[in-house]
């Protein structure tokens, strides 16, 4: 069997050309040769700096800004509401989740949380401490906004 994984991923090979972006994901990989492991890199530790990120565009789930290992979110407790639910805001500070979240498929209100927004982390995640390993050149609508409007004069 093995031999016959390496014939596909070589025909494989020769037939993707290599683009610039190919190259730059094969950094996840490293040097390594394809029959060799490579060493993975360290575990990168998570942002927890309590700074809430700018969000990309109005509906982007905003990112995590805090450390949520352990957190808890099952059939029996939610440990992001502990914090997140309306009533906790109070003493916990956080902020609350959106009235979006309240939402049922046919945009009524409900009144806690929808069971599709339940499962927080379907949506929202952690940022690791670490440089991109692929290169991003996402404009933001607000740039694009003024680009135009500096044309238009
Ligand atoms: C102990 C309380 C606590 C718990 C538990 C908690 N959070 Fe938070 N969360 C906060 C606070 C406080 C903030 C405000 C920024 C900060 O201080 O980190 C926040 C910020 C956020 C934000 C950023 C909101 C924004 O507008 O940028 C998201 C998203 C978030 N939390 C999701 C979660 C999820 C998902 C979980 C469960 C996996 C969770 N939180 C568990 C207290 C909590
Ligand atoms: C299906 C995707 C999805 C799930 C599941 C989800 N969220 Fe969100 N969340 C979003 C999106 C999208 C936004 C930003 C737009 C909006 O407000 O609806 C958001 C916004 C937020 C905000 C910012 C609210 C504000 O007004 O600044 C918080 C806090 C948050 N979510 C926490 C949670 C928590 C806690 C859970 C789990 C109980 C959860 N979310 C589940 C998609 C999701």
């Amino acid at each position: 069997m093995p031999h016959s994984w390496l014939g596909a991923a070589g025909a494989l090979l020769i037939l993707a050309a290599p683009t610039a972006a190919a190259q730059q994901l094969d950094q996840l990989r490293g040097p390594a040769p394809l029959v060799d492991e490579a060493a993975p890199p360290r575990m990168a530790p998570v942002e927890n700096r309590d700074l809430r990120r700018a969000r990309n565009y109005p509906e982007q789930p905003p990112t995590i800004p805090h450390k949520i290992e352990g957190y808890q979110i099952d059939l029996n407790a939610n440990r992001c509401l502990a914090c997140h639910s309306r009533a906790a805001t109070g003493e916990s500070q956080a902020p609350m989740v959106s009235i979006t979240h309240f939402m049922d498929r046919d945009g009524q209100f409900l009144a806690a949380v929808s069971p599709r927004r339940y499962f927080c982390n379907q949506c929202h995640v952690p940022q690791h401490e670490v440089e991109p390993v692929v290169g991003n050149d996402f404009v933001d609508i607000d740039t694009i906004l003024t680009r135009e409007a500096e044309q238009q004069n």
